[in-house]
């Protein structure tokens, strides 16, 4: 087991696993672990040769050393060799969209959520690795009154997505309540994620294409739904305090304070590319929440962290990303 150095200021991450690497924020936080110095090992099932998003999500690490590339799939990959010296794991591979998962894609979910969860916890436990962060997610709260959710608030998840998110969390919160597990655990739950690289099937990525491409834009439900949209690198910025924090086993929020209805993305949008989006109209989908809205204080005061970007500056971001990428701008 190795153990996390203590600086005189913060711990240091020497040699971390981030399971999800090639994916949006998978691939963002390997990115930074790289420039603190970090050793990264980087796990996902899709293989950069063969998947052009992925390739796209890694091109950014080319040329940085450390970065050590594992193409395998958690459901039956062999772990433990993976986890040897780590000193934290971020667990953030997974299936992702809420909408989907009310389709036939639902046992993907519960495969890649829950049982590859399971294998990375006990392959933890037994690699006696100090700390996991693990991805779950706003969703997990379901509807709300619109006021701010607090980690103690009951969940109420309202999309088969975020059911296997809340299963995911707790399956890793009971690990960690063994006796003799040496795994600490800090659930993040993070609120709707934007910014360069953001997944293609995201509203933000998709308003801002409709914006430069001239495509349509389906807009689910009346526009009115509200989001708590965190920037990337706030994000990022919490996850690596989450991996050193010495609170013990957590709950936490991440969220980006900026509170925004899909209609001010769009009017965003419109003003950032001077072009006029054509929205079409489309019908509300199940499972989708009105509003999200994170309570931070328990962020601010375990891991020192609060959300810096604003909306538009994120925003314009992203857009500058999009308008150059290949990949991105023909999704
Ligand atoms: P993403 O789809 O871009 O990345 C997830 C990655 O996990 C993909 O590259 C995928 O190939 C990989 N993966 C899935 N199943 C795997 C398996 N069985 N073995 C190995 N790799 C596997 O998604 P993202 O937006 O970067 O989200 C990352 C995590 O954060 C997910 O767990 C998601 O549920 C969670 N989350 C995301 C957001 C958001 O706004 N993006 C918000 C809340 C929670
Ligand atoms: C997002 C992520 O996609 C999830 O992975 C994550 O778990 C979740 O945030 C979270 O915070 O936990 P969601 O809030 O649904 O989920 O974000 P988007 O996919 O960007 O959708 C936002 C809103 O835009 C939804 O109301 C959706 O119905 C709407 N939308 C999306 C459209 O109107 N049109 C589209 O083409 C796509």
């Amino acid at each position: 087991m190795s153990e996390i150095h203590t600086a005189a200021t913060a711990p240091v991450i020497r040699r971390a696993v981030v399971t999800g690497a090639a994916g949006f924020i998978g691939s963002h936080l390997a990115h930074a672990l790289l420039h603190t110095g970090a050793t990264v090992i980087g796990v996902d099932r899709r293989d950069p040769a063969s998947d052009e998003s992925a390739a796209s999500n890694l091109a950014v690490l080319h040329g940085l050393q450390g970065y050590i590339p594992v193409t395998a799939d958690l459901v039956d990959c062999a772990i433990d060799p993976l986890l040897v010296d780590a000193d934290v794991i971020f667990h953030l591979a997974g299936v992702p969209g809420v909408r989907p998962s009310w389709g036939p894609q639902f046992s993907e979910y519960v495969r890649s959520n829950i049982l590859a969860t399971q294998r990375v916890m006990n392959a933890a436990t037994r690699m006696r690795v100090p700390r996991l962060v693990v991805a779950s997610s706003s969703s997990v709260y379901g509807v709300t009154s619109g006021g701010p959710s607090i980690e103690s608030d009951r969940p109420r998840p309202a999309s088969p997505y975020a059911v296997t998110k809340l299963a995911e969390e707790q399956l890793c919160l009971a690990h960690a309540a063994r006796a003799a597990c040496p795994t600490t655990v800090v659930a993040l739950r993070y609120f709707t994620v934007y910014g360069p690289r953001q997944r293609p099937d995201m509203f933000i990525h998709r308003t801002l294409h409709a914006a430069l491409t001239g495509r349509p834009l389906q807009l689910y439900g009346d526009g009115h739904q509200r989001r708590d949209f965190t920037f990337i690198d706030d994000a990022i910025a919490a996850t690596i305090a989450a991996g050193t924090t010495p609170n013990d086993t957590s709950i936490i929020n991440v969220g980006g304070g900026t509170s925004a209805s899909l209609i001010d993305v769009i009017n965003i949008a419109q003003s950032l590319t001077g072009r006029a989006i054509d929205v079409r109209a489309d019908t509300a989908r199940s499972g989708d929440v009105l509003s999200t809205r994170a309570d931070t204080r328990l962020a601010e005061a375990t891991l020192g962290w609060r959300a810096t970007a604003d909306l538009p500056g994120g925003m314009r971001a992203q857009m500058r990303e999009l308008a150059q990428s290949p990949y991105s701008a023909a999704a």
